[in-house]
């Protein structure tokens, strides 16, 4: 019946329900599980670990490739499956756990976790339980919408467990380039020179002996919930769009652009959204992710090709996505996040990259991650891996979150995941400021003029002013530099009554 899908015969004898698959894995171990933001991510394992744990104790350390959908890592981290989680995660019930201090959570470069299990950095993974268009002749996997760190997981885990989704079109087989570096120190370069080169394989290769279970699934990824573009991203696209014009004007770069990377969010989704009234053609994307936009600049045509980790659409995206595979063939390539993310190919290619701030400082660092300085949002991500090696790192964000009662221009980040040293552009809806070549402070005016909304720009400008009398290479008041958020907690907003 699943021949097709099972191509190895002797493999046939491994199909079990997920509740028989679930008793290989045991109460302290570490699994590695597909998902990438809400694509190809393992659906029937984590069902039923959340039952499995109603009559026992079971406490895992779980690695994906990033989030996972379907509500998985919340109801994981409800019922106490999941103790560490590692290298992202943006689930609102996943994250009071981590908040909370139940979970322990390590927010990892998404490049590195692959590296750092390859390298016994990290305890290896005991089980891998991995979506799976198909499973080839030879017991190669065939990876759905994702790759993530699936390929490392496959090949370093002792047991496999493979959901094999029917809702994912067969169709899918050749999109993927399984490519993984050597173990260091006999490794030599990565050899990918253009975004759109192949140079591995289309299966995960796996020895068949370490598939342990084959369960057959037929749920689809969760929609993407990303939200559609609203005025203000609008205008954050066209500065970006306007900065670019310039740059091909420049000289610095021809009207195909140089490689774009795009994260994940509404907001990053909406500035590519944008790029379709744009004058840019033969643009390609080297990303971690592809939203609903970069379907829609392939479709255009003003994207020739894309390649990345995963797909993560909205319904009806996905719907037309699926509707049209064939199309997108020859025209985007999925790769192990460790390669669509790694410095060495960042660095090479090139890269524009677009990341969301959750609040960047008047000196041009970067929180991504940490809501108020503590608490936990998703995670870094990809964004660090791309920020620092890329050509350009622009980093965009509204200039005010909760209806204006937070300023996402401050005097000091509470938290730094990039540094001043990692950011050459900040774009808000009122304007972009172009940070190369400039020191802290000539950025600062430039900062506050151009990105902040205008009602925070008077107690900047009065904060820079009083830090700027005590002198240094990067003047500040330590003493207020993170009154704001003390403002915030006491009278409910970070303006100054
Ligand atoms: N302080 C507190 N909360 C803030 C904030 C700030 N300065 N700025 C934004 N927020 C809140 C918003 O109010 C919103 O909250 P809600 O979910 O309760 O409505 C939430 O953060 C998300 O903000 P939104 O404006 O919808 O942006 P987004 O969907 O584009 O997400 C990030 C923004 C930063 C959370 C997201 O891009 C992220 O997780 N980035 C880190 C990982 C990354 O960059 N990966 C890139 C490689 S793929």
């Amino acid at each position: 019946m699943y021949e097709q899908r099972i191509r190895r015969p002797e493999l046939m004898s491994k199909v079990m329900t997920a509740a028989q698959a679930a008793r290989l894995i045991k109460n302290g171990m570490t699994v590695g599980m597909s998902g990438f933001t809400r694509a190809g991510d393992a659906k029937a394992m984590p069902l039923a670990l959340v039952e499995r744990s109603r009559n026992e104790a079971l406490a895992l350390t779980l690695l994906t490739g990033a989030s996972l959908g379907n509500d998985s890592d919340g109801m994981m981290a409800n019922a106490g499956v999941v103790a560490r989680r590692m290298p992202f995660q943006a689930d609102a019930a996943l994250r009071r756990k981590i908040n909370t201090g139940e979970v322990m959570f390590i927010d990892q470069h998404l490049s590195e976790t692959a590296e750092q299990l390859r390298s016994g950095d990290l305890k290896e993974i005991d089980v891998a339980v991995v979506e799976a268009v198909a499973i080839t002749a030879d017991g190669g996997i065939i990876p759905s919408m994702s790759v993530g760190n699936t390929a490392t997981f496959a090949q370093q885990a002792r047991q496999v467990i493979v959901e094999i989704n029917l809702s994912a079109p067969l169709a899918l087989e050749g999109f993927h380039d399984i490519y993984l570096p050597v173990a260091r120190p006999h490794r030599g370069a990565i050899p990918l020179l253009t975004p759109w080169q192949r140079m591995g394989w289309t299966a995960i290769p796996v020895h068949p002996d370490r598939i342990a279970a084959i369960i057959i699934t037929d749920s689809p990824d969760s929609p993407s919930n990303a939200l559609p573009p609203d005025e203000e991203t609008d205008a954050i696209a066209r500065h970006v769009i306007r900065f670019l014009e310039g740059e091909v004007k420049a000289g610095r770069m021809g009207p195909e652009l140089r490689p774009l990377q795009a994260g994940i969010g509404t907001i990053a989704n909406a500035v590519l959204h944008g790029l379709i009234d744009s004058p840019f053609r033969n643009m390609t994307m080297y990303s971690e992710v592809l939203q609903d936009s970069a379907i829609e600049l392939l479709d255009s045509g003003q994207l020739s090709m894309a390649s990345a980790s995963s797909i993560t659409l909205s319904a009806a995206m996905h719907e037309k996505f699926i509707r049209n595979l064939e199309s997108y063939r020859e025209r985007i390539v999925l790769r192990p996040q460790e390669i669509s993310n790694h410095p060495e190919v960042v660095r090479r290619l090139g890269l524009i990259a677009l990341n969301t701030a959750l609040e960047f400082d008047i000196y041009g660092n970067v929180n991504s991650t940490h809501v108020g300085g503590t608490h936990m949002m998703n995670g870094i991500g990809g964004s660090g891996d791309f920020a620092r090696n890329a050509q350009l790192s622009i980093f965009v964000s509204k200039s005010v979150a909760k209806g204006g009662a937070i300023s996402s221009v401050v005097p000091m980040v509470p938290h730094v995941d990039h540094t001043e040293h990692d950011v050459d552009v900040l774009v808000s809806e009122w304007g972009l400021a172009d940070l190369r070549g400039l020191a802290p402070r000539e950025r600062a005016p430039l900062i506050i003029e151009n990105c902040a909304h205008p009602d925070y720009r008077p107690q900047l400008r009065a904060y820079l002013a009083e830090a700027l009398k005590g002198g240094g290479q990067t003047p500040h008041v330590l003493e207020q530099a993170f009154a704001w958020y003390g403002r915030y907690k006491r009278d409910g907003s970070m303006l100054v009554k």
